[in-house]
């Protein structure tokens, strides 16, 4: 009967190869026969070798039958491949998993398709800012459309690692500080790539990363110690990842940090305990890159007892570290682990391959004439400029300089105004960096016959030596190409421009590689160099705007002084420079809303809205200090810009707040409703903002949390009445005995514009 099944398998296995060579897909046995059955055909090393996922090394389109990965794919010895580009080229390296491995094993393709592939959206800071939840999945489908066009089954996306941590760099990976917000994106997210149908041709397996509480490193360095209690896990950091599971993510990545003592990627009670058994998450997990011989550094032992360490946990698959492929064998012998462990393992990422249907056509996202196609169309591109423009922060607009007349002169100054390879921001991994637009095109091509559009350089990003740091990422080594005269020269010739001009833009703030993955700042202000040009322009007396680059909430004091006009564009992608034409000129109005807290210094971090009361609270928003209160003696207690900020062209009045009734059972619901008024002069889009606070709970409970927005559009004179429904759902929380409950008694409901609101009303929960 066995040898009778293997026939029929690898019957199978070869009737699958010669008709996905003709691009046509066989039926094949259900999952669960299919994969028992390959697997009692697989030997120990054949079984390793599915754990095992290297980077793609030293393949170039021709060569992939020769090169040094070719001979391990060969042997079996290699599961998937990571940061492999262009359809042809994934096309001959499948061919060599097909044609010469024994088993002919599909590979799985696996890319950093982070924010967009080559048609890149706002970095994910900038993304959330938009508050748009069917925007931001459909860029996740735009995403996956285009790489699965270009051979990619499996992107490490995405990464919903809750921050309150601006020095951290990678807060630009994610969706800022709030828990509510960050689960409803993670969720937009997963739907967006996996798009419910993994079998399908342009459906992208997503990867929630990084597991976990990577974005609370202490003192916001990259990879640092984490520790927190369980209750605030719980309540605040888990649920971004738990949403994306609860949306069916099908894989998981460990993240580089420690949790509870134990780095998370040999830590059984954070990978079988809460993601398999409390979660019932059942796709694979991965490590990070090398997490598992970094488990030596972190001080668990040597590689064979850091490898078998984290298969016991739950780790699958090994990126880059071959511990698996080098010493689980050991492990076997000596009884360390079982061989049940290697299988459990090994099934999984079968699964995940029979899922997205390779075993049928494992050149099912090879077709060269869809990658042409689908790749950086010119509707792709429309849309990333949309996106962009709803992106962005108006921080400041005192006098109204902003929208800017389409006639007159206005001059362009910084590192930034005419620079195509710092547009898409950190982990562009597929971006064609010559194709970004600048600020200096984009203005060109929309306003560039009604205005005279003048430039000058004026400063560099930073000192030179500062600079060395940050030019060296191996995605975008262009990025930072410096002139070389000096500050002096710069500046002055910058002041001869700005005396020919009406208005004087100042493209200033973050080079794309001063955030994102090890780009760790402990002062988050712009750079001197910045600052003195910004000073300069400021002396001429001529209205100044500041169109600000940045990937993290910056310390912006001084501009927020000295200016009247701050917009906040992040990085906004691939059409950068329309976009940002587009909202200095008012064709779109400004609508989104910081997703993190701007604070006042450094040291103020960690500040975020959602903070507890404490014992002895601060009573005066104004910041006099109070002694014997918690406050400091040198900064208010409150941010420059709370959560939920951002301005608009117009304005809106908020009133009527009401509710259908002040008494809730824990079956029943209740409406809360606020009155919007668009009382300014444009049309425009509000994000409205609910937040709760529980009065008195069985453990001590946030000032206010978020727990619902809407985002309206409103011709200028209408008014809208914005209902929401708050059920008990909305009202639990993880008691200390880590059970998620509603509380009887008070709550307040808050309606506003921002996280500083105070328009409330009260709702009691009575059983
Ligand atoms: C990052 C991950 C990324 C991986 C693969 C790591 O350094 O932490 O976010 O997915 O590299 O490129």
């Amino acid at each position: 009967m066995r040898l009778k099944n293997h026939i029929v398998i690898l019957a199978l296995l070869s009737v699958s190869v010669i008709f996905a060579q003709k691009k046509k897909t066989v039926a094949i046995a259900p999952k669960n026969q299919f994969i028992s059955e390959l697997l009692s055909r697989m030997t120990l090393d054949e079984k390793l070798g599915q754990l095992n996922l290297p980077t793609s090394g030293d393949i170039t389109t021709g060569q992939a039958g020769s090169s040094d990965i070719a001979k391990k794919i060969k042997e079996g010895k290699v599961g998937g491949l990571f940061n492999i580009k262009s359809v042809s080229r994934i096309k001959e390296v499948q061919k060599v998993a097909i044609e010469q491995s024994r088993l002919k094993i599909p590979l799985i393709f696996a890319m950093d398709v982070i924010h967009g592939y080559e048609t890149i959206f706002p970095i994910p800071l900038g993304l959330s800012s938009s508050w748009d939840m069917p925007m931001i999945q459909q860029t996740a489908r735009i995403a996956a459309n285009e790489a699965t066009a270009d051979g990619i089954n499996w992107t490490f996306s995405p990464m919903v690692d809750l921050s309150r941590e601006p020095r951290w760099g990678r807060v630009s990976e994610g969706s800022g500080e709030d828990t509510y917000l960050g689960s409803q994106i993670a969720k937009a997210m997963v739907n967006g790539y996996q798009n419910n149908d993994l079998k399908a041709k342009n459906s992208l397996l997503a990867c929630v990363k990084h597991f976990a509480l990577y974005g609370a490193p202490e003192a916001g360095r990259d990879y640092n110690t984490v520790d927190m209690s369980r209750v605030r896990m719980y309540n605040e950091y888990f649920p971004p990842y738990k949403a994306a599971v609860d949306a069916g993510v099908g894989t998981a990545m460990a993240s580089f940090n420690e949790v509870d003592g134990i780095p998370a990627t040999g830590n059984k009670w954070l990978m079988t305990d809460v993601l398999r058994n409390q979660w019932k998450f059942n796709g694979f997990v991965v490590t990070d890159y090398t997490g598992i011989p970094e488990m030596i550094e972190h001080g668990m032992g040597d590689l064979q007892n850091c490898s078998s360490l984290a298969l016991k946990a739950g780790i699958d698959m090994d990126m880059v570290g071959e511990g698996f492929l080098s010493t689980l064998k050991k492990s076997l012998e000596e009884g360390k682990i079982s061989m049940s462990d290697i299988d459990t393992a090994v099934t999984r990422i079968l699964a995940a391959k029979y899922d997205l249907g390779l075993f049928e056509n494992p050149y099912k996202n090879c077709d060269i004439d869809l990658a042409k196609k689908e790749i950086f169309s010119k509707e792709n591109r429309d849309f990333a400029r949309k996106v962009a423009a709803e992106s962005m922060v108006l921080l400041k607009n005192d006098k109204n300089i902003l929208p800017l007349k389409k006639s007159g002169t206005i001059a362009l100054f910084g590192p930034l105004f005419d620079n195509k390879a710092n547009m898409p921001g950190t982990w562009s991994v597929a971006a064609n960096f010559d194709k970004p637009i600048t600020i200096l095109e984009g203005l060109k091509s929309t306003v560039g016959k009604s205005v005279n559009i003048l430039s000058a350089r004026g400063c560099n990003f930073l000192s030179t030596a500062a600079e060395e740091k940050i030019n060296i990422n191996p995605h975008n080594p262009k990025s930072y190409v410096r002139d070389n005269r000096t500050d002096e020269e710069l500046i002055a010739e910058a002041l001869e421009v700005a005396k020919k001009s009406d208005v004087l833009i100042a493209v200033l703030g973050e080079g794309a590689e001063m955030n994102g993955e090890c780009s760790s700042r402990s002062s988050i202000e712009l750079p001197l160099v910045q600052k003195r040009l910004l000073d300069e322009l400021l002396k001429t007396g001529k209205p100044v705007v500041l169109v600000l680059f940045t990937g993290r909430p910056l310390v912006l004091v001084e501009e927020d002084k000295k200016l009247s006009t701050i917009l906040n564009v992040w990085f906004p992608g691939s059409e950068a420079g329309l976009a940002i034409s587009d909202v200095l000129f008012g064709d779109v109005n400004p609508s989104g809303k910081l997703t993190a807290t701007w604070p006042r210094n450094v040291g103020q971090i960690p500040i975020y809205y959602n903070h507890k009361n404490t014992g002895r609270p601060l009573n005066n928003k104004e910041g006099k200090f109070q002694k014997f209160l918690s406050n400091y003696l040198d900064v208010p207690n409150e941010p420059l810009y709370p959560f939920g900020y951002g301005l608009s062209y117009t304005n809106f009045e908020y009133s009527n707040l009401k509710t259908s009734s002040s008494k809730m059972n824990f079956s029943e619901k209740v409406s809360i409703s606020v009155d919007v008024l668009n009382s300014g002069n444009y049309d425009g889009k509000e994000i409205v903002q609910l937040y709760i606070r529980d009065v008195v709970g069985s453990i001590t409970r946030p000032m206010k949390e978020l727990k619902g927005f809407k985002k309206i559009f409103l011709k200028k004179g209408e008014k809208q009445t914005v209902t929401f429904e708050i059920s008990v759902e909305d009202l639990k929380f993880y008691n200390s005995d880590l059970q998620f409950v509603a509380e009887e008694g008070q709550f307040e409901i808050f309606i506003g514009k921002d996280s500083d609101a105070t328009n409330k009303i009260n709702l009691e929960l009575v059983k």
